[in-house]
């Protein structure tokens, strides 16, 4: 699978086909996503010390994926990185759920809700890695997948860490 070439673009990809200039709006879009996928910021860390570090490791295996992808690993490795780095969400998502259970957040609903919405996209990713998806239809997923991770983070993990910290000082 050429995923270079679904990245850039290059050869005949269908970015090409794009009407009013969407290729470029589309390569700026994907550089934009993957550079800040790849660096980790400060502005991300919710304050809570495992729920950081563990956005950190997920970080790691996000970034992990990415480079089987820029490298054009074969489809196990990348189908493997898939596997574990949906494994890691579930299980980073219990200990989140678990948190917010004893604590009774009051946001925990929206927030599950949320959860659920990337363990959606994952299985989309895996049914077409299966299927043998055109890499740029599953690339196209993967970039959902960075969304997804980066304004889940910014918005509703951030809360919950401020939530977490109020209750601990009260
Ligand atoms: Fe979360
Ligand atoms: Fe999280």
């Amino acid at each position: 699978m050429d995923w270079y070439n679904v990245l850039t673009g290059n050869e005949h990809g269908e970015f090409h086909k794009e009407k009013n200039g969407g290729f470029k709006q589309r390569k700026t879009y994907l550089k934009e996503a993957i550079m800040s996928a790849l660096s980790w910021k400060k502005n991300l860390e919710t304050g809570i010390e495992w729920q950081d570090s563990e956005h950190q490791e997920l970080f790691g295996k996000i970034n992990a994926l990415l480079d089987a992808m820029l490298g054009c690993r074969d489809e196990e490795e990348v189908f493997n990185l898939v596997k574990l780095l949906d494994s890691s969400m579930q299980v980073h998502f219990r200990a989140e759920e678990q948190v917010m259970g004893e604590i009774d957040y009051t946001e925990r609903n929206a927030h599950n809700a949320e959860h659920v919405q990337f363990k959606k996209l994952m299985l989309k990713i895996k049914r077409d890695l299966i299927e043998g998806i055109s890499p740029e239809h599953i690339f196209k997923t993967q970039q959902k997948t960075i969304e997804w991770f980066l304004n889940h983070i910014r918005k509703s993990d951030k809360k919950l860490g401020e939530f977490i910290k109020s209750r601990a000082a009260a």
